[in-house]
């Protein structure tokens, strides 16, 4: 076998064969496969396309290239959950704890913010002394003890797509669906969930912008878990807008932890209990009750002790940027579009995100949002508040702004897109 045959089958719209896939993914992550072959490849899937038989047996080659762990000692079922990104989705950090404090367990293996999209492990980081890595040895202690864990998934576990999914990122070929839910669902089966609830984003800070090809991913990922005997559903959200009213590292985990509260923004409460009601669905915990845990500070406790475990103090004062840069409303009226996208952006200028993946972040830095879509505005009131340790960044990042949003005048019809789509 040779990698330019497997290119040429891709380029010329052939159908790779399982021997075609099963090569060229183990010679690639043993370094046989050059860097530049393997991105012709993904640019050749990208452009035209893989069927479901060549999607499932790419995802079973990127799954060999690893261990796969195993949770079948722990007493309780296990339910994890994966977003495909988005602008301020904090949205793992209350559901973990909350799924947990219904009688799951929750093993979260999350990763980092790579251009517009933030990350959750960037989030926790933020917390005085919470650790990312853990060893698998770790890991199980603390979902055993606490019901959740929120780690970096460890080097053995899908080698493949860590390697694939780097080159992907600085060759232009991320957006595409065959790649994209191999990527995702090769992590999720070799980290031994028994359920998973995928949260397909939609919209214009998604790497979906349309309902159509949202259910394309949905459902190509759906069928690759069920297949591998992991009990799947999706629901497509918005990402239109951002979630909540914050988009930034440490700003998240402050709102976070007002819904572990039992407050915090509408969006993220019901996404979250939404989120939540799947998950335990899908373990067979049809009875529990999430609301009630959010609102009885058992999900607080399970945080808390989560935290702790990894090293983190729950009690710390999180890091506030050294900046701020208010951008005032310059008219009255009804604010009916607050882009994900371009705030995304804004909150990575700022030092939220990252160009590279070997950059570090600011954890202070990022955007507060003061309206959301859908509410009336006073021309001079405060839209949106910038933050950073180094104000040279402000200009920059509002450059990302001008179009961002959408003031119209009072009276103007506005219908609100529901955060649950399908
Ligand atoms: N997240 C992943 O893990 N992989 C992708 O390809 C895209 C998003």
């Amino acid at each position: 076998m040779d990698a330019i045959s497997v290119i040429r089958t891709k380029r010329d719209r052939g159908e790779l064969t399982p021997e075609q896939i099963d090569w060229v993914i183990d010679a690639y992550t043993r370094g046989e496969v050059a860097d530049e072959q393997m991105s012709a490849l993904a640019m050749a899937i990208l452009l035209n396309g893989m069927n479901r038989t060549e999607i499932a047996r790419w995802t079973a080659a990127m799954i060999a290239s690893g261990e796969r762990m195993n949770f079948a000692g722990l007493s309780r079922p296990t339910t994890d959950k994966h977003s495909t990104g988005g602008v301020g989705d904090k949205i793992t950090l209350p559901l973990a704890p909350l799924v947990a404090a219904c009688g799951a367990a929750v093993p979260q293996l999350s990763g980092r913010g790579l251009g517009h999209t933030g990350g959750t492990l960037d989030k926790l980081e933020s917390i005085p002394g919470w650790r990312a890595h853990l060893s698998n040895a770790e890991m199980l202690d603390v979902l055993d003890t606490t019901g959740a864990v929120i780690c970096a998934a460890g080097d053995g576990l899908a080698p493949a797509d860590k390697k694939l999914y780097a080159l992907r990122d600085v060759t232009g070929t991320v957006e595409a669906i065959p790649l994209i839910a191999s990527s995702i669902m090769s992590k999720k089966i070799a980290e031994g969930t028994g359920a998973l609830v995928l949260d397909v984003k939609v919209g214009s800070g998604a790497f979906m912008k349309t309902l159509d090809d949202a259910r394309e991913l949905a459902s190509t990922m759906v069928a690759l878990g069920t297949d591998s005997g992991v009990r799947t559903v999706a629901l497509l959200t918005d990402m239109s807008t951002p979630l909540g009213l914050t988009a930034g590292n440490a700003l998240e985990v402050r709102e976070s932890v007002e819904v572990l509260a039992g407050g915090g923004p509408r969006d993220v409460i019901d996404l979250t209990l939404a989120l939540a009601r799947e998950m335990l669905d899908a373990a067979g915990l049809k009875d529990a009750d999430p609301e009630k845990a959010l609102q009885d500070g058992s999900a607080m406790d399970v945080w808390r002790r989560m935290i702790s475990a990894q090293g983190g103090d729950p009690d710390a004062a999180l890091p506030v940027a050294r900046e701020q840069h208010v951008i005032k409303a310059s008219s009255s009226g009804v604010l009916t579009r607050l882009d994900a996208y371009d705030i995304g952006v804004a909150a990575w200028r700022l030092g939220a995100g990252r160009a590279r993946k070997e950059d570090p972040v600011q954890a202070g830095a990022g955007i507060e949002l003061h309206a959301k879509p859908g509410d009336e505005i006073t021309a001079g009131q405060p839209l949106l508040t910038l933050h950073t340790d180094t104000p040279e960044k402000f200009d920059y990042a509002l450059k990302a702004l001008p179009d961002a949003y959408d003031i119209e005048p009072a009276g103007t019809a506005f219908t609100a897109t529901p955060v649950v789509r399908e």
